[in-house]
Order: structure tokens, then C-alpha cells, then sequence
């Protein structure tokens, strides 16, 4: 893999004139000053994965803004520039044009100090009624604790993206909005539309003093420039007692329902039902968890021209140490199931990553390893369609010459899936008859993809590049109808 940083100088040169020019005390220079140095030790770590999108080096979390402007795709991402563990937050930036090859780009935002920011965090980037692009995000003053008090501010750009500035009408949003009520944990503005009107929502927590009971905020947009803003209320509040905030909420249309995502410090959260947009109230009729694995969190979504929605977490979970941190999940479509069920595919272009497949038809599944040679490389995607037939359970296994690895193992009995340990719930009902897998392995990131339905993501030890896959069926005899492997080409 070729380097993937962008030079300073270059970055530099990217930059709307009067925003350089300060030298080593400007933070965007000192930023990508300790990007770039890190970037030779990050880039040749080979836990580091080359098909999900990273930060050229160091700590990176949540997916930021992603938006769809003027033929590309850009993502931006929470980014502490100055080391692989968790610190001060900007944003960092990258583009594609086809949701396959990726393109750093400079750091997007970080602090102003001069106006007494420390930390850029989460949120999202629209158009507003003037056609401007612009970045809402939640701004965290120096010396202040982000669960006391927090602001929510904007910037706007050119049809680039690449030049940002903060908006003159900054904080866009404060809690003076709320009145008497105080709203703790205060962030992650998402903007959504319906109609003529524009909303915003943000994540937080009532009641504190017993722990916080979390809520989603709307507002409505009372200006085109969307620099005016009307407390609306509480969108959701959500209905387990344990449930202490809700970070990063995500609400948008799809089909006939509308889907609330969140991220309670738990395991990411889904609400599918009604909203009335006068009241500003959401129904919720059904509930799921979006990937059952302990390593995806705080995911942003967005709507493609063509309608569709695609989401992306953040994966967490690596060892540090290392000159990187984090990644993002791959981007995932978004959809509903004849019967109402939110369902979750790997986005279609991510098949132009595929190398030349091994194929392998009508295995028979009996108690003994079927064992098959997988491309040389750990830099893999599988796809597998299991018909259970008498069996009671199928068990896969990857296995490879590195010891250290422990082997990536999954097991189906018909109605739950076990994933490294993470056990979920997967009836084979309706349509499905049998056991349909997409499996992702990027060196250190697992992602399984199950009947559409169960999504698990978990950080793994990479497997040495001369991985088998040993499959056998339990109690009975099955059939592996389809099993397909392809090395997957870095994304950069
Ligand atoms: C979620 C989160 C957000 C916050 C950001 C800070 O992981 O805690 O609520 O805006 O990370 O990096």
C-alpha cells in the first residue's frame, strides 16, 4: 500500500487564505504536523486495515457528517491529532467519488481558541436553505466539563468542502433555548428535513442527580441560513430506566417509517416508527440493536441521490500503541424488510475491492472439517449460503499459522448465531431458509454480515496470509450450498 498522507505543504496550500499563516502555533499546522510524523509507524503496522477508512495516523472515533456533494462522498471523523489515545477532538477528512477508493484530505475543523474552544466533537454537515454547505457540531470550551455544559456551533463552506469557516452567528444553539430545563451530556447535532421545515435533534440526559435518563431534543429552523433555532421539545425519551444518555442520535425516513438511531454508551441502538412533525413527537413501534458486537459505536447516516441510506460506526477496540487507533466500519445500506424488519447489507460498490475469487459448490457438511484454502492474504471478504438440512448446528472456524491469533469461530443451530462469543438471536423465518453470511476480515477488524439481519463487528488479531476455513455440521448433516473468497484490495 502506498502512503496515504497528504503532505503538509499541500495541505497548506488547500487551506481558504487567512485561515494559515500563524506557523507552529497554529493548530492546524501543529494537527497535521503530528498527523504526518506518526504516519510511517501507523502505515506500516500490519494490524492497521487497508479497506476500511482510517485517519492517515492516530486516535480517530465517531464517522462525522457524512454527505454526498457535488460527485463525491465525504466523511469526516472525530481525530485527535496529537496521539493514538483518546484526546482533544478536530475533525478529520475523506472524500471518494464511488464509495470504493478513498482520499485523504486536511483536517476540517479544529479548535478556535481564540474563542476559548478546546474540542471540536461529533455532528453532521447539510445544506441549508441558501444551498451552503454547513457543518453543525458540538463546541466544548476550555475548562468546562462537556457534561455540564456544552454549545452547539456551525461553520460553512465552498462547494469544495475542503475550506471551512466558523459561522460569525456562533453558538448557533445554547442551552438558554432550554429555559429551566437542564439538559446534561448536551450534543451531536444531526439535522434532518421533512416537508419545508428543517429540524434538528441532539442527544443528552435528564435527571442527572439519579444517574440521567436519556432524551433526544428537537428544534426547529426558523431561518434559511439555519442560524436561528426553536426548542421543540423532547423528541424521544427513551424507555429503559438504565438507558443514561443518548449519544449521537440519527433520524431519518425510511419507507414508510421513520428509524431513531442511537448510542446509549451500550451497544448501538435502533427505534423504528411514527413521527408527527407538528407535535415534534416520535412514536416508537419496534426496536433492535444495529451490530451486536462490543467494538461498533456512535454511527452517522446518510441519504444517497438515488434515496438510499447508508450508515457507518466507529470500530474501537484496538490495542494502542501503535501510531493509529480506530477505524470505520465499511458503509452499510440501510433498509426495510417485507415485514417491517430493518435490514443491513454491505454498500454494492464494495464488490470492486473483490481480486480474483476461489469458489466452492454443494459441500457436503458431515462431523468431520471440511477444510478449504482461502486466498493468501488477510485481507479477506467471504460470502456463504449453509443449508442447515439435518443438522442441529454448522460450526466455522478460520485458522492460520500465527498462534497468537486466536481463530475466528462462528456458529449457527438454526435460531441463534455465535460470533467469537457474541451470541445472538437468528430465526430462520419467511424467506430465509438457510444461513446467508457476508464476512469481512481487514487484519485486525472482523465484520459479519448474517441473513441481513445480525451484524456483528469485532477487533481481532489478524491471521497470518495462509488462512483455511474449517467447516463441519454438529448432530446431523448439512450442506455449505455456496461458499465464496475473495482478497480484498486496500481502499486507498
Ligand atoms: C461518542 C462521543 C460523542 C461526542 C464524541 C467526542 O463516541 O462521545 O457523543 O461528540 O464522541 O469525541
Amino acid at each position: 500500500m502506498g502512503r496515504i498522507f497528504l503532505c503538509p505543504v499541500l495541505a497548506l496550500c488547500l487551506l481558504p487564505s487567512g485561515v494559515q499563516g500563524d506557523g507552529a502555533d497554529d493548530p492546524f499546522v501543529r494537527a497535521t504536523a503530528a498527523v504526518e510524523a506518526a504516519a510511517p509507524r501507523a502505515q506500516a503496522d500490519p494490524a492497521r486495515p487497508v479497506f476500511h477508512v482510517t485517519s492517515p495516523a492516530q486516535w480517530i472515533n465517531d464517522p462525522n457528517g457524512p454527505i454526498f456533494h457535488q460527485g463525491f462522498y465525504h466523511l469526516f471523523y472525530q481525530l485527535h491529532p496529537f496521539s493514538d489515545a483518546s484526546g482533544p477532538k478536530y475533525w478529520g477528512h475523506v472524500r471518494s467519488r464511488d464509495l470504493v477508493k478513498w482520499e485523504p484530505l486536511p483536517i476540517a475543523l479544529w479548535p478556535s481558541s481564540e474563542s476559548g474552544e478546546a474540542e471540536i466533537w461529533s455532528g453532521c454537515c447539510t445544506l441549508n436553505g441558501r444551498g451552503e454547505p454547513m457543518i453543525f457540531y458540538t463546541s466544548i470550551a476550555r475548562g468546562r466539563s462537556a457534561m455540564d455544559h456544552a454549545e452547539q456551533w456551525a461553520a460553512t463552506s465552498d462547494d469544495t468542502l475542503l475550506h471551512w469557516r466558523k459561522s460569525p452567528a456562533n453558538p448557533v444553539l445554547t442551552e438558554a433555548l432550554h429555559g429551566e430545563k437542564k439538559i446534561y451530556d448536551w450534543r451531536d447535532p444531526f439535522v434532518f428535513h421533512d416537508g419545508r421545515n428543517t429540524f434538528l435533534i441532539t442527544g443528552g440526559n435528564l435527571n442527572q442527580a439519579k444517574g440521567g435518563q436519556a432524551v433526544v431534543n428537537i428544534y426547529h429552523a426558523e431561518n434559511p441560513e439555519l442560524t436561528q433555532w426553536t426548542y421543540r421539545g423532547v423528541l424521544f425519551q427513551h424507555p429503559d430506566p438504565e438507558a443514561r444518555t443518548a449519544e449521537c442520535p440519527n433520524f431519518f425516513r425510511l419507507g414508510k417509517r421513520w428509524v431513531l438511531v442511537v448510542s446509549p454508551y451500550g451497544k448501538v441502538q435502533y427505534f423504528m416508527g411514527d413521527f408527527d412533525a407538528t407535535t415534534c413527537r416520535f412514536q416508537p413501534r419496534a426496536r433492535g440493536v444495529l451490530d451486536s458486537g462490543p467494538n461498533f459505536y456512535a454511527p452517522n447516516t446518510m441519504q444517497v441521490p438515488d434515496g438510499r441510506h447508508l450508515v457507518w460506526g466507529w470500530v474501537n477496540g484496538f490495542p494502542g500503541g501503535h501510531g493509529w487507533n480506530g477505524c470505520l466500519s465499511l458503509p452499510r445500506q440501510l433498509s426495510l424488510s417485507r415485514d417491517g424488519q430493518l435490514r443491513q447489507s454491505p454498500a454494492p460498490q464494495l464488490s470492486k475491492l473483490r481480486g480474483k475469487p476461489i469458489k466452492w459448490r454443494n459441500l457436503s457438511l458431515a462431523d468431520h472439517d471440511q477444510v478449504l484454502s482461502l486466498p493468501k492474504t488477510n485481507t479477506l471478504e467471504l460470502s456463504i449460503r449453509i443449508d442447515l438440512q439435518t443438522a442441529e448446528a454448522v460450526a466455522l472456524e478460520f485458522r492460520s499459522s500465527d498462534k497468537q491469533a486466536r481463530p475466528v469461530e462462528l456458529r449457527f443451530n438454526g435460531s441463534e448465531l455465535t460470533v467469537m462469543g457474541v451470541k445472538k438471536p437468528l430465526p430462520l423465518a419467511g424467506n430465509a431458509e438457510e444461513l446467508s453470511l457476508r464476512i469481512f476480515l481487514d487484519r485486525s477488524v472482523l465484520e459479519v454480515f448474517a441473513n441481513e439481519t445480525v451484524c456483528v463487528t469485532k477487533t481481532i488479531t489478524p491471521l497470518a496470509a495462509d488462512a483455511t476455513l474449517a467447516i463441519h455440521a454438529q448432530g446431523g448433516h448439512g450442506m455449505a450450498k455456496l461458499v465464496e473468497a475473495w482478497p480484498m484490495k486496500t481502499i486507498w
